[in-house]
């Protein structure tokens, strides 16, 4: 079955693309004759959103999310690929529990990447899967945050970097120094502090930088490929920015919409729905943030969705879970960026939510509109706006930071694997 999605708006030039079952055949000018046709009369055409940060559930925490809403979620946002963390029930942190994985990763409809979790004692489990070969990377939690095994002694990290570096896999770190934290939070136990206003003043932004730095100097003795998640602050990234300019190890970083888009001023309204690790931080580290993101020094945007029960998250603040769902609300926002504020292009968008993404975990025939590659495509209307109204979201977690917020730019289309109406995830493969 051949379809033509025509009058594409690709990159700001007009575009049509062949599409022959799963894979793209041909781009260019010429009306490529198919069995059936879609015109797209100018919509803007990108390669599907690749979110290397999902916390997709399922399992023991099915009531969260399971793998049926959060791929909804994914298709709603223009995401075609997830790549999935370890931190669920069972955590992914044996070839059993891989397996279990699987299983249910089965239902979803956009592609999936799988990483492995370390634990304080699971190097044997760790190598097996990595024998095996089939996972994108090791993830590894410095501090605790949901459902998490915490690791922070500095030899067994440097273990876990040298295993990662023997199956040349990379490294992703959450990066927040658990004994930090743990000595703020003794600091700040009066009922007075019990409120989502002092969330980063108790994880501190210092506690981030010191876990930074140590990620970076185990990194660099080993010199293994590491990823730095969710990186919140001014000072975290200018750290990365000196390591990229004089380290000789591949590193690469990722920065959440939330830390781009939103500060901490939002939790007057939000609440504990805008309770996240790392937390949101100030207005200046956002926007210093925005500015790595438009000079180079960022590498991906992921979503870090991150689903809880609603009841949970209206608990009191510090028994509510951090995090919130960001897949239906990411690429919009970084689209709406555009065409809002026209400071950051399409290219550009591109290159944080698919290319380097797809670079970074070596997927195959992922990640761009061309010949050979599957069609993992999202069209945008860039006339529609539409305002989030966390009811209607697909995820199970229907709460949102970014209630009422109105944005430009609709995802109107997306395909995966060639496939619009019912589409059916592959687990990725790698190089
Ligand atoms: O806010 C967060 N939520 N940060 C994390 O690191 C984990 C995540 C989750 O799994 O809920
Ligand atoms: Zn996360």
């Amino acid at each position: 079955m051949k379809k033509l999605l025509k009058n594409c708006n690709f990159n700001g030039s007009p575009l049509n693309l062949l599409i022959n079952n799963e894979y793209i055949e041909s781009t260019g000018s010429i009306l490529f004759p198919a069995d059936s046709e879609y015109d797209l009369k100018g919509k803007i055409v990108l390669p599907g959103m690749i979110d290397l940060h999902t916390h997709i559930r399922d399992l023991g925490q099915s009531y969260k999310e399971d793998w049926t809403t959060a791929s909804k979620a994914a298709l709603s946002g223009g995401v075609t690929t997830v790549f999935d963390m370890p931190n669920t029930v069972p955590p992914t942190d044996t070839l059993e529990h891989l397996e279990m994985k699987r299983q249910v990763a089965v239902k979803s409809s956009v592609n999936y990447g799988i990483y492995a979790g370390a634990t304080p004692h699971n190097l044997a489990d760790l190598r097996l899967i990595l024998e095996e070969g089939r996972i994108a990377g090791i993830k590894i939690f410095m501090a605790a945050s949901s459902s998490n095994e915490v690791i922070s002694d500095e030899h067994y990290l440097k273990k876990i970097f040298q295993l990662a570096k023997e199956f040349d896999k990379p490294v992703l770190t959450h990066c927040e120094l658990h004994s930090c934290i743990e000595s703020r939070e003794k600091q700040f136990t009066a009922p007075s502090y019990n409120s989502v206003k002092f969330h980063s003043i108790i994880r501190d932004r210092k506690c981030a930088y010191k876990a930074v730095k140590l990620a970076l100097k185990i990194a660099a003795e080993v010199g293994n490929s590491l990823m730095v998640l969710h990186v919140s602050t001014r000072e975290e990234m200018e750290l990365i920015r000196e390591y990229k300019q004089h380290g000789d190890f591949p590193l690469y970083c990722e920065v959440t919409p939330h830390h781009l888009f939103l500060d901490e001023e939002v939790l007057e309204t939000a609440g504990n729905f805008g309770k996240v690790n790392p937390p949101l931080r100030s207005r200046e580290d956002a926007d210093a943030l925005f500015g790595a993101v438009i000079d180079g020094v960022v590498d991906t945007i992921g979503s870090d969705h991150a689903p809880h029960g609603l009841k949970e998250k209206q608990l009191e603040y510090r028994k509510a879970p951090s995090g919130f769902p960001g897949l239906e609300t990411s690429l919009p926002l970084l689209i709406n960026r555009h065409l809002t504020n026209n400071d950051i292009s399409i290219e550009r968008i591109i290159e944080l939510t698919s290319r380097t993404p797809s670079i970074i975990m070596r997927t195959q025939k992922r990640g761009e509109l061309k010949p050979g590659y599957f069609a993992d495509i999202t069209v945008i209307d860039p006339e529609a706006q539409w305002s989030v109204v966390s009811e209607n979201f697909n995820t199970k977690a229907k709460y949102s930071p970014y209630e009422g917020m109105s944005l430009r730019g609709k995802v109107i289309m997306t395909m995966v694997n060639g496939e619009e109406k019912h589409p059916q995830g592959q687990e990725v493969m790698y190089d």
